[in-house]
């Protein structure tokens, strides 16, 4: 999948994209990362790429001139590809967006600085606003990091165990059941005694009946958009009525 980057400040991307699971994709070839500087295509001795808004009032607007120049150029590069603006005005990113965003060919990511992008660059290039979350950042440079990362995951090999994604939270609706690791008692607290019988059959009904847990307890909304069985309705009512729950 090829990403492209539209930023003026190219430096915030250096390290985010040079770590880790981004970083191992990249070097596999399974992620095409461009950040691109959209200073590059202002034309003017300075570079400028924002000016003061017609009828007055505070702070800068994104000129159009470099943005038309440089959207043109990034799409008839990566045709296909979806071209997202950040914005707190977009629809908000969700783990059901990141699936829609992950299956196309590519993504074009342009981040807003200071009031804003020109609205006839959204009218004539953007195909697609997309917000974070219902608060206002600096730019939107935080933004499309989470765009990447979060899509990245969806890319087959990008996360070494696709069984992993699929535990993940939100994958299915839920949350994610706890996690423990080595010693098996720690300060007097002892990791459940299921997971360490080798039973896998026993284990998983466990993961699934916490995971419902974990859900009821600390994001009860979500349950109602899930996908359960009868057998997860059964659990829930007993994890409500006190129960520990059948294993
Ligand atoms: C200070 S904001 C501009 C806010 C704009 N005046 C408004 O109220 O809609 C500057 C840039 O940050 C980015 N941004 C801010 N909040 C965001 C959010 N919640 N999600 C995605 N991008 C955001 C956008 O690219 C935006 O153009």
């Amino acid at each position: 999948m090829r990403i492209d980057i539209l930023t003026i400040f190219p430096p915030f991307f250096d390290s985010p994209l040079s770590e880790g699971i981004i970083h191992r994709a990249r070097e596999r070839g399974l992620l095409d990362l461009r950040v691109h500087d959209l200073r590059s295509w202002a034309t003017d001795r300075h570079r400028v790429t924002d000016d003061a808004p017609y009828g007055g009032g505070a702070g800068m607007v994104m000129k159009p001139e470099p943005l038309f120049t440089a959207l043109e150029q990034l799409r008839a590069e990566n045709p296909g590809a979806r071209t997202v603006l950040l914005s707190p005005q977009g629809r908000v990113w969700s783990q059901a967006l990141v699936r829609e965003h992950g299956a196309l060919p590519g993504l074009i990511l342009v981040c807003g600085r200071y009031e804003g992008v020109d609205e006839r660059v959204i009218e004539a290039l953007i195909d697609e606003e997309i917000s974070i979350g219902d608060y206002v950042l600096t730019g939107g440079e935080a933004a499309a990091l989470v765009i990447v990362e979060t899509v990245a995951r969806e890319v087959p090999g990008v996360v070494g165990q696709a069984d992993s994604v699929r535990r993940d939270s939100f994958f299915d609706g839920l949350l994610d059941h706890p996690h423990y690791t080595r010693p098996a008692e720690f300060r007097g607290r002892r990791v459940p005694e299921v997971l360490l019988s080798g039973d896998h059959a026993a284990i998983e009904r466990w993961r699934r009946r916490e995971a419902l847990r974990q859900t009821l307890r600390k994001r009860p909304d979500l349950l109602d958009g899930a996908a359960l069985t009868d057998h997860d309705r059964a659990q829930l009512e007993r994890i409500k009525a006190g129960d520990a729950g059948e294993t």
